[in-house]
Order: structure tokens, then C-alpha cells, then sequence
């Protein structure tokens, strides 16, 4: 399936971290332009730089408060924990302007990670759209792509279910899945990331289970 290309900058908020910095990796060896957030402008350039460093003379990645980075960007990752989602999002809601929101976060309880608990607007993708308002195009993906697989660089054995608030939502997001190098499908509505939020929790009881670091999942009989 041919997606549009990505345009302009990408903002990773909560970058510094362990899924945001791989997602930020992937995306700057695509020769995007990648702005990293953080709460604190220093570490989002420390990340910045390793990364840069990684990489080499050819990378274009800065990093900047999780504000400033949503201003400079026209598309905007979230990879916080669930804890600090809605204050995340409260944060740079002054330079979201419709711009679309990828959310990767899980709503994860500690202590209780193998259980799928779905918070009460049905998803925290959806609690996302809440936070933003009723014009926010919002998009979810990424949940069951474990950081490691990122970091490391190489071919990723699960696919990456993308849900939006619209068709062209999606497929932005989609864009995106493909350019780090994984293969995605659209997953329709928002609604359907209480499923690919979920699934992570599955996949940990699995890991658990049988002893692995990264079941995955595939779409197949398409
Ligand atoms: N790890 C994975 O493999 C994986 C896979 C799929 C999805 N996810 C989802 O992605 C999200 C991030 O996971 P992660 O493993 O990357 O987490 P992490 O390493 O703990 O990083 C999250 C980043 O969020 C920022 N943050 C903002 N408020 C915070 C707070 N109150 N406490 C701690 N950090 C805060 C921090 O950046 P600053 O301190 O610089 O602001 C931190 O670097 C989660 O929702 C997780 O479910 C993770």
C-alpha cells in the first residue's frame, strides 16, 4: 500500500525515554527532521545528541521543551506513562492548533501490567481527544513495539495497528510506521485502541507466560 510521505517535523514528547528515543532513532535515520520534548530542554538535548551521535553528520535532531517541540512540529508522537498523560497533553495543548497527535502510551497499572485495564473514556487515545478537544485529530499506534526492537535498528517481527479519528489521521500515522521501518494497517476508529492499547497487556501475560522478551503480532489473510 503506497502512504504519503511524511512532511515536515516530528515531535517526540517524552523522547528522553526509552520508546520516544527509539521512535526518534528510526525516524531521524529516515532523514526526518525530529525534534525531541522533555520536561527539561537539557535532557531533550542530551537525547538529541546521542542520537545525532549514532547516527552521524547527516541526522537533523534537536531537542527542546516538550512545548517548544510541539510548536516546532507539525505532527506530534506521545511516549509518556500513563501517569503523566493528561498533564503531558495539558502542557503542550497551546502549540497542538489541530496539528495531529500520535499516541503510543498504554495504560498500564503497576503492578497489574498483564491485566488490559481500559480508563473510563474507553482508551487513554481517547482520553487523549478529550484533553485536546473535539477538533484534535488524534491517531494511536506503536503499543506492541517494544523500545529495544527500535533501538537496535533492525527488521521488527510484529505489525503495528494504527487507529485514528480519521481516514487521513491514519494514514499520516501510517506514513510514519513505515518511514521507522515497521509495517502497519489501518485499524479504524479511535474506539478500536481500547483493543491495540489492550493487546500490550496480553503480550506481556504471553512474555510472562512462555518465557520471551518480545511476542508480537501479525495481520495475516490480507
Ligand atoms: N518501553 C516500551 O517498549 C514501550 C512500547 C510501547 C509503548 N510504550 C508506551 O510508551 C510510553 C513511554 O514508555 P517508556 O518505556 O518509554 O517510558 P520511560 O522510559 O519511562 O520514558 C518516558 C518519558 O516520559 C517523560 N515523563 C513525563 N512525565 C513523567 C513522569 N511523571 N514520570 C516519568 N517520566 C515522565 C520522561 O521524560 P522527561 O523526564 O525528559 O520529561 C521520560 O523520559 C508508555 O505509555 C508506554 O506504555 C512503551
Amino acid at each position: 500500500v503506497n502512504q504519503p510521505a511524511v512532511v515536515g517535523t516530528v515531535a517526540v514528547i517524552g523522547g528522553t525515554g526509552k520508546e520516544g528515543k527509539g521512535l526518534a532513532f528510526r525516524w531521524a535515520r529516515a532523514g526526518l527532521q525530529v525534534v525531541i520534548g522533555s520536561r527539561e530542554a537539557a535532557r531533550a538535548a542530551l537525547a538529541a545528541q546521542e542520537i545525532q551521535a549514532r547516527l552521524g553528520g547527516s541526522a537533523t535532531i534537536r531537542g527542546r521543551s516538550n512545548l517548544e517541540a510541539a510548536g516546532e512540529a507539525g505532527v506530534i508522537a506521545l511516549t509518556v506513562p500513563y501517569a503523566a498523560h493528561r498533564e503531558t497533553l495539558e502542557s503542550i495543548k497551546p502549540a497542538m492548533n489541530g496539528k495531529l497527535l500520535i499516541d503510543a502510551t498504554v495504560p498500564l497499572i503497576r503492578g497489574k501490567v498483564a491485566q488490559a485495564h481500559m480508563p473510563e473514556a474507553g482508551s487513554a487515545a481517547q482520553e487523549a481527544k478529550d484533553v485536546l478537544g473535539e477538533s484534535a485529530e488524534v491517531a494511536a499506534a506503536f503499543h506492541s513495539i517494544s523500545h529495544e526492537w527500535l533501538l537496535e535498528g533492525g527488521a521488527v517481527d510484529c505489525d503495528v495497528l494504527v487507529t485514528g479519528t480519521s481516514r487521513q489521521a491514519r494514514e499520516a500515522a501510517l506514513a510514519l510506521v513505515n518511514a521507522a521501518g515497521l509495517r502497519g494497517w489501518d485499524a479504524g476508529a479511535l474506539a478500536n485502541s481500547a483493543v491495540t492499547e489492550g493487546l500490550t497487556s496480553l503480550l506481556i501475560h504471553i512474555n510472562k507466560t512462555y518465557g520471551s522478551k518480545h511476542a508480537g503480532i501479525r495481520i495475516t489473510g490480507i
